[in-house]
């Protein structure tokens, strides 16, 4: 079983995205198929545009996948699809795809929540790379276009949810305030390359719950604060130059990024896990990892950060949480659903 390869089915969202994985975290192949401009005209994803694009391009991505691969499907160990949470019309597409697959072929079938995907995200390492052995318990900063949550990750399938956004997830508030300063769709990473050149300190933007005892976000004050701060400026008939967008986006991103890791080297203080990690879409942030690699140094902490291609939802995290399962006998029933939200005792 050692060296066989679980497919990963991904398609909470807008993306499709397909993987090969060994049982160690080695990607043999990655797939997918993104529909920013599909989705941009409308300033964030339409569901039904979504389920669309994935029915229109899933089985020629896999069949791409196969042939690239020189794998059958009969060679391999299982089918992983994340099941929860996202979109309904688009987890419905993966999902029957990964059941038809799993009884045609007589495969073992896991569904499993995407966040767990994004939680072993870090492990994924390239065909010819060292595979890294897991650390557990480790602290999960998962941060994402819908999620912000601190997780401790005691073993696989053990997730104690320590905290999460009481409103807005940081990606949401990223993308929002994109769109505000006409960076468009979907914007952390235009807000992130903006900001590499800006004055952090330019503008002031507010930190929510910096001082607050626990583990919580919230981004809706900065969401609103970010909205409020370009009115006044158009109001004022500010030229927005490029140098105006790059000190917004970098005083901006200075407060979101402030909030995430003052939370979570509280969560590091109380819980003393072994190592530390970030995941989700906006753990590709620049200035967030950097910030975190000090933290890092500083401590003597081992920190584990995806690859970038690992960040954003990807088939490659899903097989290998899958992989994970499936190693351990944890199989899925076949009469599998799929659910908008994570499920009681995804976190517990
Ligand atoms: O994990 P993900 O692909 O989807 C969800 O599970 O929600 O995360 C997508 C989010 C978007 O909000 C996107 O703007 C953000 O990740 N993102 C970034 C960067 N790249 C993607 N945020 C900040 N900096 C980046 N470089
Ligand atoms: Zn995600």
């Amino acid at each position: 079983m050692t060296n066989k390869y679980t497919l990963g089915i991904e398609t909470s969202c807008d993306d499709t995205s397909l993987a090969l994985v060994d049982c160690t975290g080695r990607v043999l192949l990655q797939k997918r198929g993104t529909f920013d401009e599909d989705h941009r005209p409308f300033g964030g994803i339409v569901p039904e545009r979504a389920s669309r694009n994935h029915l229109k391009v899933l089985i020629p991505i896999l069949e791409k996948l196969l042939e690239e691969s020189g794998l059958k499907m009969s060679d391999l160990m299982g089918i992983s699809v994340s099941n929860r949470p996202g979109l309904q019309g688009s987890l419905i597409v993966g999902l029957v795809t990964a059941k038809s697959l799993s009884f045609f072929y007589d495969l073992p079938l896991v569904g499993i929540n995407h966040l767990e995907g994004h939680i072993f995200s870090p492990w994924l390492v390239d065909l010819d790379e060292k595979p890294l052995e897991i650390i557990y318990p480790h602290l999960s900063l998962i941060v994402s276009g819908g999620h912000s949550q601190l997780v401790l990750v005691e073993s696989l399938g053990r997730y104690k949810l320590l905290g999460k956004t009481l409103d807005d997830a940081a990606g949401e508030a990223l993308d929002k305030f994109s769109n505000s300063i006409g960076l468009g769709f979907p914007g952390g990473l235009q807000v992130d390359l903006a900001a590499q050149k800006g004055d952090a300190f330019a503008f002031s933007f507010p930190k929510p719950l910096i001082n607050q005892n626990d583990f919580n976000f919230s981004f809706s004050g900065l969401k609103a604060a970010g909205f409020r701060k370009v009115e006044d400026l158009k109001n004022k008939n500010k030229d927005f130059s490029e140098k105006l967008i790059q000190d917004l986006c970098a005083s901006y991103l200075e407060s979101l990024t402030e909030v995430l890791v003052c939370k979570t080297i509280r969560a590091l203080d109380k819980f003393k896990p072994k190592a530390f990690c970030v995941v989700g879409g906006v753990s590709a942030n620049s200035i967030l990892r950097a910030k975190f690699d000090r933290v890092s140094d500083e401590r003597g902490l081992p920190f584990y950060k995806s690859k970038i291609k690992y960040c954003t939802d990807n088939g490659a995290m899903v097989a290998y949480a899958g992989s994970l399962r499936i190693q351990n006998r944890m199989y899925s029933e076949s009469n599998l659903k799929t659910y908008a939200r994570s499920l009681e005792g995804d976190f517990v």
